[in-house]
């Protein structure tokens, strides 16, 4: 049975970036440790990956930790940390194989360094990969990389700061590479951005949704696709519009 009609295909988001919230409280409701979310919420990356690769939506980024994040206690920081090597471990052949690239965004300076290293290990050997993208957001913070942007391109004697348009600009962003997230998920209720992504969502659809992200599993990422496939997209204009030629 097809998953979405020819019309929805074409509808479907380029781009979909997800603020996996809500693990902490999963695990709590199964009477277990955090990082007893954390695992499963792994777990479910694969599963939504999985699904996304098999409708045809080519990015995905994962908020995995952000910068505030680093204010969490010691044994959870470095448990997830742990998962994130393991996830690497474990998926770097199917990475290889299905020609999946791998990027990061935020400060990996600022991750331990078994983590910076398979990081970066693992971007540098899926970097000619060109069949799916995954950016982990990892130590990141949108506005930490605005002020980034701004320091780079203020610094740039070639650049004509007079005349600097919003694309010029973008390319001093950690997202440069990447085209603007389309459909942004935010799992457990919560209806924030938590600094992830803030520019780059200027025209994203928001969909949140009340499960915790261990639950968000392919249903609920697909009726998620199935409502962005329904939305209007006006950037600015009418209806009228967007209807008429
Ligand atoms: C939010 O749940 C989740 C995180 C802070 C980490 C997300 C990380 C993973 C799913 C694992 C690492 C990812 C990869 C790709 C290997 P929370 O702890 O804030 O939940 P709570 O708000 O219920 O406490």
């Amino acid at each position: 049975m097809q998953i979405f009609t020819p019309e929805e295909k074409e509808r479907l988001p380029v781009h979909v970036a997800i603020i996996m919230d809500g693990n902490g409280r999963w695990a709590r409701s199964h009477g277990k440790p955090r990082l007893f979310g954390h695992r499963n919420g792994v777990e479910n990356v694969r599963s939504v990956v999985n699904t996304a690769r098999e409708v045809g939506v080519p990015f995905m980024t994962l908020y995995a930790f952000s910068q505030e994040n680093q204010n969490r206690p010691m044994d959870e920081k470095s448990g997830l940390m742990r998962l994130l090597e393991e996830f690497l471990k474990r998926e770097l052949k199917t990475m290889q194989k299905d020609g999946i690239r791998l990027r990061a965004i935020g400060d990996l300076d600022g991750l331990p360094r078994f983590a910076k290293k398979i990081v970066e290990d693992s971007i540098e050997k899926t970097k000619d990969n060109d069949q799916w993208n995954l950016t982990l957001a990892l130590n990141y913070g949108s506005r930490q990389e605005i002020l980034q942007a701004v320091k780079a391109c203020s610094q740039n004697q070639n650049q004509n700061h007079e005349n600097l348009e919003w694309d010029d600009f973008a390319q001093y962003l950690e997202t440069k590479d990447l085209p603007d997230p389309d459909l942004i998920i935010r799992t457990s209720g919560e209806f924030r951005l938590s600094n992830f992504l803030l520019v780059q969502a200027a025209y994203a659809e928001i969909f949140v949704s009340p499960l915790h992200w261990p639950d968000f599993g392919r249903k609920a990422f697909l009726d998620a696709l199935r409502d962005f496939t329904k939305r209007e997209r006006r950037y600015g204009k009418t209806s009228e519009q967007l209807t008429s030629f």
